[in-house]
């Protein structure tokens, strides 16, 4: 077993808890608390992210860039599934290639930020750092870290996830729902017609394996995996536990934890953190990343080079990846090391609109991913996934897709938290410009 050294290292982007004893009941109650995800599934995703990283499968991560305590409702857990569940059917009809389908959810309640206060009209107060951490709402008894709202998450996330057992196991997610799922959208989106057009399609293949006495066990159920941002340690180190099977650390907050951009350093406690869990990790990877740097970070946290074990998640921005990427990719592959090549087309391309508010634009969300395509057929390596921020509702947070949200629109419904998402109209869209994009991979 690897050697727990990480609690020594310096932690990036960590709150200043205000009272100590107080962080520290609440920890002990995490402690107490049973796990969320089990070592076996964490297994059986290392699995299949193995399989992507041969590209004999295509992982597709989606959901909110911070979930919130409010909108952790039925109706917003089943719109974000139904969205990842719809871009999925998408890409395995026309790709024909198993998505492995994860959710930024049950979990992702922690932020990075740029800036440790934010400052409005003179006023200036300590970041929003998710909602287990602190409030949103902008005055100092909200903005004030409160230890008991990690202890809140953890259970937000267990609700969560077990509706999104309920809804996977139980019926809701079977194949033969695959217009079920587009009931409620607007059918007559460019993107929800093509939709339907391809549900009517697999309904007959359907038809046709029933009629041949083919029911397989596989279209009735689906694994659907819990993915979050390893931020806080103290959350993370309290639900991480044994494996009574394996002997071995498994973080049992979510079954897929990565490391973010601003917290990758070799030395820093998140990346050792993560070498010392047996779940299969993520590492994002910004513009000004050297290849070397990740290699050694790549070695660190996988070792003994278990495929699946370590995903890369890109985020160089439009403009730049076709000119940051080709390196790193070539010194990690030249390296032998089995990673999953994922591209987060979102991180590297916000900006702040005229009126102030922060987007992305669809354009550029496809520009990036298509960047991410054309690299990895130049090279011979292998496109592994995408992870991106949606929601299932129709909010209007990017700009453009073919429903056209426009830069003057944004304010209509602007929800988000932290960064903007696509909505599923543009999730959608997404979904079909990258099945053709694989096709021609
Ligand atoms: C995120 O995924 O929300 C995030 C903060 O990403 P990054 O670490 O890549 O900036
Ligand atoms: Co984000």
């Amino acid at each position: 077993m690897i050697e727990l050294t990480w609690p020594d290292l310096l932690a990036a982007q960590q709150p200043r808890w205000p009272d100590e004893q107080a962080l520290a009941a609440a920890v002990n109650e995490l402690k107490q608390m049973p796990p969320l995800v089990f070592a076996g599934e964490c297994d059986k995703l290392t699995e299949q992210l193995g399989q992507a990283s041969r590209g004999e499968a295509f992982v597709l991560t989606g959901g909110d860039c911070a979930e919130t305590f409010a909108a952790n409702t039925a109706d917003s857990i089943r719109a974000r599934l139904k969205t990842v569940l719809q871009m999925s059917a998408v890409l395995t009809y026309a790709a024909s290639l198993p998505v492995v389908k994860m959710g930024r959810v049950a979990g992702q309640y922690f932020k990075p930020r740029s800036k440790a206060t934010e400052t409005r009209d003179g006023l200036e107060l300590p970041s929003y750092l998710g909602d287990a951490v602190n409030a949103l709402e902008f005055s100092a008894e909200s903005r004030q870290p409160d230890p008991q709202r990690l202890v809140r998450a953890y259970h937000a996330s267990g609700v969560a996830l077990n509706l999104i057992r309920a809804f996977t196991q139980g019926g809701y997610a079977d194949l033969h729902q695959v217009h079920t799922w587009n009931r409620d959208f607007v059918r007559d989106s460019v993107a929800g017609q093509r939709y339907e057009q391809m549900a009517g399609e697999i309904d007959r293949a359907l038809g046709f394996m029933r009629a041949c006495g083919a029911v397989p066990e596989e279209f009735a159920r689906v694994d659907f995996y819990a993915a979050h941002e390893a931020l806080s340690l103290v959350y993370e180190q309290a639900l991480t536990r044994i494996d009574s099977r394996t002997g071995n650390p498994y973080d049992v907050s979510g079954h897929f934890l990565w490391v973010g951009e601003r917290t990758r350093g070799l030395d820093g406690a998140h990346v050792n953190f993560a070498a010392t869990i047996a779940n299969p990790v993520g590492v994002k990877v910004g513009p000004t990343a050297s290849p070397e740097e990740i290699q050694d970070v790549v070695e660190r946290i996988n070792p003994l080079r278990i495929p699946g074990r370590i995903s890369l998640i890109t985020r160089m921005g439009a403009g730049r990846i076709t000119e940051t990427l080709p390196g790193l990719v070539q010194k990690i592959d030249a390296s032998g090391h089995p990673v999953v090549w994922v591209c987060d087309p979102m991180h590297g391309n916000t900006y702040e609109a005229a009126s102030g508010y922060k987007t992305r634009l669809f354009d550029d969300v496809i520009g990036e991913v298509q960047g991410f395509f054309d690299v990895h057929r130049r090279l011979g390596t292998i496109p592994g996934g995408i992870h991106v921020e949606l929601t299932g509702d129709d909010v209007t947070e990017c700009v453009g897709g073919t429903e056209g949200v426009s830069a003057d629109g944004l304010g209509v419904r602007y929800e988000t938290a932290c960064d903007p998402r696509l909505n599923r109209e543009q999730s959608l869209e997404l979904a079909f410009l990258v099945a053709d994009m694989l096709l021609k991979r």
